[in-house]
């Protein structure tokens, strides 16, 4: 079975980094939507291969090996003619499909039909780019609050972590950190949570927690109190996501109003190797009145930027998914069943 390139042609480099089929074969954030606009090529890295995107002029978003097949040259270092890559070393031309349509010593020859460049899956969706280096066996995840217009989006990131991406996502769902290193924000470092019982099952959409109930001194950008109740997911290894429940409280953590807000947020890790991720978050709320966009990325860069402080000092880099290594209480039953998870999906790479 094939399971490096959606081509049918394989890059030589295709043996360079990754071999792990459960993430090859999955899609991941390459970056925000925004970051790539027609007429240049843009490098980017994905467990541990060299790709580039680029847009055509008809809009579309394009994922390739940074690869060209005559001499091996990298094509993030060409440029964009005519709406195709034009590789730095002979020239050749690239359309929007792969094919070579211009080989400039011989302009007047058709090019030969290997000539061809190595693309992958490209889709944008939540105002993302995702790519597959592989055959991907699901879709992209679900963001259920995208399509709903009552929620507003705020993209926030990209937050650079010098450390492994599932230690990223396994920061993202846990509630217990919040006192220690979001204290004053998401927790109150001297009266922390007191964490009840919850539960974790495996659903068709991955795993999900039940609620988790937390108070938050400054529990959004309103700046407000809040009670908060988590229900964590993670839809994919490298992509988490939680909707937060809120309600209105006083500064001792009394609810004062019990009607219910939402904010939710998608995860998403770009495992740039097994130590090296990029964090990309796009949150929606439907809390009245609506903060200011601005506000709610700031805070947002304020707390990601706590967690990686604490991510990237964690040892081992890799995430022991054998439960043997590192203890587990209760508390962290869905940072543990998502280890498991990992074990049982059977990936190996990124993981001790
Ligand atoms: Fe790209 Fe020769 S290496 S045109
Ligand atoms: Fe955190």
């Amino acid at each position: 079975m094939n399971l490096i390139a959606v081509s049918s042609h394989q890059p030589v480099t295709a043996e360079d980094g990754c071999q792990d089929p459960v993430l090859l074969n999955d899609w991941h954030v390459v970056g925000y939507s925004t970051d790539f606009v027609a007429g240049t090529v843009y490098p980017v890295r994905l467990l541990e291969r060299e790709l580039i995107v680029w847009r055509s002029a008809d809009g579309q978003v394009h994922v390739w090996e940074d690869l060209c097949i005559h001499r091996g040259a990298r094509l993030s270092k060409g440029w964009i003619s005519n709406d195709a890559v034009v590789c730095p070393y002979h020239g050749w031309n690239y359309d929007s499909s792969g094919a070579c349509t211009l080989m400039p010593a011989a302009p007047d020859e058709p090019p030969m039909k290997k000539a061809k460049a190595f693309p992958y899956g490209a889709v944008e969706r939540y105002g993302f780019v995702w790519t597959c280096l592989g055959q991907p066996e699901t879709d992209i995840p679900v963001f259920p609050e995208w399509v709903d217009e009552a929620f507003m989006k705020v993209h926030s990131g990209p937050y650079v972590y010098a450390a492994n991406g599932f230690r990223a996502v396994e920061n993202f769902i846990d509630a217990s950190h919040f006192p220690f290193v979001h204290a004053g924000l998401n927790g109150v470092m001297d009266k922390p949570d007191r964490l009840e019982p919850y539960t974790v099952e495996e659903v068709d959409t991955g795993l999900r927690s039940s609620e988790v109930r937390v108070f938050q001194p400054w529990g959004d950008a309103r700046g407000m109190p809040l009670v908060a109740f988590y229900t964590y997911h993670t839809f994919r290894p490298l992509v988490g996501y939680f909707s937060k429940r809120t309600q209105d409280a006083d500064a001792q953590g009394q609810v004062v109003n019990d009607h219910s807000d939402t904010f939710t947020t998608l995860f998403t890790v770009q495992p740039v190797d097994a130590v090296n991720c990029i964090v990309r978050i796009c949150a929606a709320m439907n809390v009245s009145p609506r903060p200011d966009p601005a506000l709610v990325s700031s805070r947002a860069d304020v707390v990601y930027g706590q967690d990686r402080g604490i991510v990237e000092s964690q040892r081992p880099q890799r995430i022991p998914a054998d439960l043997r290594y590192e203890l587990h209480h209760r508390t962290d039953l869905m940072g543990q069943r998502y280890r498991s998870w990992l074990r049982n999906k059977g990936i190996r790479y990124g993981v001790i």
